[in-house]
């Protein structure tokens, strides 16, 4: 695994401008170690994920409900963490709103995102979805009479120019991920092989054995979608680079597998409820139609024929929280976490919890308000 090399092309002044902002708070990693290590706590006890889906943070950011709506979604994730304690969240894309974020400012935003997850000292790991590195969009309100607000830039004395800093752009997915990575001790996401970029969030980890902590529980896959800076599709080389990865860490295909991305595949089209929502699928928001990928270009023929593969969870869709059987797979669209974002269903969070003796995959969603509603047994 080459994953995680260092990243020397980075000397961008982000890093100055938000490094002392959250060093109270956090501890900077230079490098972190190589593998990946989600253990259960106790023996026996099941492993249980939050899945944070579309929180959307800054959005609107120039307006009074913008930062409202992000106090409300940071409520929502500290109410779904206090009632599951989960052993780890996984930060399912969208987990900002680049579009309307002026300035590099986007990693300050990650980071609230992120920091009721890292203030109750839970790992968590994170995909990119379509908005995270999207382009500034230009409110047409600033060409008339107010006009465009006037840019404060962050830093005034950096050793960049300032130009940079003063543009009207979000961060790029490497960027994004950087900060992540080096300066939160807790995540667990990966910049994925070099091969596959500009998809980046591609890695791996595995839940191990409370017993045996040599021997895998299960495989936790995260792909990156695409949308924003490219096209929103799971290209070949995603395909082809998780057929070698499974062939080289499961070639007997022994242990099950978990996969997360953001954008649905088109598979999820198909087996979509028309009306309602009724078994074999189950859920409780039908409210629009599967807004999928671009294309299909190999991912899921591999995974509809993988015995080992289960589940597919996805964000994207606010008005989707269905789980339907599709071949041996199931997939599972997440719930609509954060207040930012089209859509005003009540917001919370799908729950996954994996227990290892006898194997099985449960999940539920659990609401901003505390209740639970969903449950269905992915696997066996
Ligand atoms: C914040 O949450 C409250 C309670 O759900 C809601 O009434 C209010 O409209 C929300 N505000 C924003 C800006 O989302
Ligand atoms: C950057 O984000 C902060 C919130 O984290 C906000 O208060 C500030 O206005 C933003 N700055 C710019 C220039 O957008
Ligand atoms: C900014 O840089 C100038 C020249 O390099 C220096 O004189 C000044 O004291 C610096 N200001 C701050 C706030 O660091």
């Amino acid at each position: 695994m080459t994953e995680t090399g260092q990243f020397l092309f980075f000397t961008s002044c982000l890093y100055i401008i938000i490094y002392p902002l959250i060093i109270s708070v956090v501890v900077a990693l230079p490098t972190k170690a190589e593998g990946y290590d989600l253990r259960p706590g106790a023996a026996g006890a099941p492993f249980k994920i939050a899945l944070f889906a579309d929180l959307h943070f800054g959005e609107a950011e120039s307006t009074d409900w913008g930062p409202l709506q992000d106090v409300n979604s940071t409520r929502v994730m500290s109410s779904v963490l206090d009632h599951e304690t989960p052993e780890f969240v996984i930060y399912l894309g969208d987990v900002i709103t680049a579009n309307n974020i002026l300035i590099r400012n986007a990693s300050l935003y990650w980071d609230q995102a992120i920091s009721p997850t890292r203030a109750r000292g839970i790992p968590w790991a994170s995909v990119f979805g379509n908005h995270d590195d999207a382009a500034f969009e230009w409110p047409i309100e600033w060409f008339s009479a107010p006009g465009i607000p006037k840019i404060h830039c962050p830093v005034a004395n950096s050793s960049c120019s300032g130009k940079e800093d003063c543009s009207f752009q979000g961060t790029q997915r490497l960027e994004l991920m950087k900060n992540e990575i080096e300066l939160n001790m807790l995540s667990h996401s990966r910049y994925g092989p070099k091969g596959l970029w500009p998809s980046v969030s591609n890695y791996v980890l595995q839940v191990l054995s409370s017993e045996d902590p040599k021997s895998a529980v299960a495989f936790l896959y995260f792909l990156d979608s695409g949308g924003g800076s490219y096209p929103e599709v799971i290209s070949s080389a995603q395909a082809e680079w998780f057929r070698l990865k499974a062939l080289e860490i499961n070639p007997d295909s022994s242990v099950p597998e978990i996969i997360f991305w953001h954008i649905p595949s088109r598979a999820y089209e198909k087996v979509a409820p028309k009306f309602g929502i009724h078994k074999p699928c189950v859920g409780s928001l039908n409210e629009e139609q599967v807004a999928p990928q671009e294309a299909e270009m190999g991912m899921m023929k591999l995974l509809a024929k993988r015995k080992s593969a289960k589940a597919i969870f996805v964000g994207h869709n606010h008005g989707l929280d269905w789980c339907c059987p599709h071949k041996e797979l199931w997939l599972c669209f997440a719930r609509h976490t954060g207040y930012g974002g089209y859509g005003n269903w009540d917001r919370g969070a799908r729950i996954v919890e994996i227990t290892q003796k006898p194997f099985s995959v449960k999940s539920w969603i659990r609401m901003e308000d505390g209740n639970v509603h969903s449950e269905v047994v992915l696997s066996p």
